[in-house]
């Protein structure tokens, strides 16, 4: 079989490496990939989001099945052109990927079938004023506010306080600073609690749960400084108890599948419910419909089914036929980052000792943003590596992890120390 896997980062080097593993797979593609995926993949030229170059690729080159990394190409309707065309692929439909690609659809939606959120009031560009009237009456900070279409994970601003609020308010509506991801802002409340995501494989009746993780927003450890798009994760998440993936099934993805389905939408691909787990269960933060990144690089090596054949029984309706087979060790991801990101950083740094790193048992070292300049790999972006070792309790996978961790440098490096720590505790 032939693949093509969409996407450059280190979500898709996990998906090309865990495919890589497949008996069933003759050769794996990548638009546009990186220097990592390069060795296991043919990086093609193209961007993630030039849908109508990918389905002419697929074509040309009798693709048998394509995965598809970011959510772009999702919402703008990459698997219904596919399909026009006869071309197997991995992921929900353009309809169904309004999940993420409007959190307004995503809020009436759980609203619809009474799935548990965060409480929240809609206003439009032309409602600023009534957006700061509500402010106004609010007593209890922070609160959350949020554009409604996709905005590169920048879209969700927590206020401390009015002035804080007011702020966010404006930048979105009136100086649109999302462009027209903005003409419409959530203000939700703040919920307490623990993170956890949640991913599912679905074909549209049934789903699987892959195994549950926990992934580090924040740029510095102890959850201190800006977001980022991930700084590490770690599978599986100890806040995820047995009671609370009962209620995560029963009261969260069934509800979600059956109501789009009882509307003509049905969803195929991964489900991603990025949830709090408060002290009233589980509450939806956002749904995503798509791979996590970085989850993805902590939940594939401990995945040992063959990820093809759960990709073809997600697309042909056959999932109850699959059973997911789990390897029981932890996993942990540490990501390696630019100086200054998620703000300025520069590109273009020789990155060392790759191959000491991957020399090492049970550690895999997933490229996020990587390029090759006259033999040398250097870092191109703001998350460049993720690295990922598997240990037979948390504390292993963490020690080893970070032994991988220290044999790698680059200039300006940064990474968080506290990866997976709180499953210690
Ligand atoms: P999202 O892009 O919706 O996942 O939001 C990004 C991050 O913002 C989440 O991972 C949470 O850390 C935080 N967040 C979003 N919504 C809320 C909420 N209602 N309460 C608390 N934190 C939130
Ligand atoms: N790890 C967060 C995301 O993939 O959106």
């Amino acid at each position: 079989m032939k693949i093509l896997v969409i996407g450059s980062g280190g979500r898709e080097h996990a998906i090309a490496w865990r495919i890589s593993k497949s008996p069933k797979v003759r050769g794996i593609f990548c638009a546009p990939g990186n220097a990592g995926i390069s060795e296991i993949a043919e990086c093609v030229d193209i961007a993630a989001d030039d849908l109508q170059a990918l389905v002419k690729f697929a074509k040309d080159n009798s693709i048998d099945l394509t995965v598809v990394g970011p959510e772009t190409a999702l919402c703008r309707g990459i698997v219904d052109l596919f399909e026009s065309q006869n071309l197997k692929i991995f992921g929900p439909g353009k309809s169904a990927a309004r999940l993420e690609g409007s959190k307004l659809f995503a809020k009436e939606a759980m609203e619809r079938f009474s799935i548990p959120t965060a409480k929240y009031r809609v206003f439009t560009d032309a409602q600023y004023q009534d957006a700061l009237n509500y402010i106004s009456g609010i007593k209890k900070y922070p609160i959350v506010i949020k554009a409604d279409g996709l905005a590169a994970g920048k879209g969700v601003i927590i206020a401390k306080s009015k002035n804080e609020a007011e702020a966010a308010v404006k930048d979105i509506l009136v100086d649109k600073v999302f462009a027209s991801s903005g003409e419409k802002i959530i203000i939700e409340e703040c919920l307490e609690g623990e993170e956890a995501s949640i991913l599912a494989v679905c074909d549209g009746e049934n789903f699987l749960l892959l195994p549950h993780s926990q992934d580090h927003k924040r740029a510095f450890d102890n959850d201190q400084g800006p977001n980022t798009g991930g700084m590490g994760a770690y599978s599986p998440a100890p806040v995820v108890k047995d009671d609370i993936l009962n209620k995560i099934n029963k009261a969260i993805i069934k509800p979600l599948l059956d109501g789009l389905k009882s509307e003509g939408n049905i969803y195929r691909g991964i489900l991603y419910a990025g949830l709090m787990i408060t002290k009233e269960g589980p509450k939806v933060l956002e749904f995503n419909v798509r791979f996590g990144d970085p989850e993805t690089q902590a939940i594939l090596p401990r995945i040992k089914t063959d990820l093809i054949d759960v990709m073809f029984a997600s697309i042909e309706g056959r999932l109850r036929e699959v059973k997911l087979e789990i390897d029981s060790r932890f996993c942990v991801n540490v990501v390696l980052a630019s100086g200054g990101y998620p703000g300025n950083y520069e590109k273009g740094k020789e990155i060392f000792g790759l191959d000491e790193a991957v020399k090492m048992p049970d550690v895999i070292v997933f490229h996020a943003a990587t390029s090759k300049e006259n033999g040398k790999i250097v870092t191109n972006g703001g998350r460049v590596l993720g690295v990922t070792g598997l240990g037979n309790t948390i504390k292993e996978a963490i020690a080893k992890t970070y032994q991988a961790v220290d044999k790698i440098n680059f200039e300006g490096m940064h990474y968080r120390k506290d990866i997976g720590r709180k499953a210690v505790n």
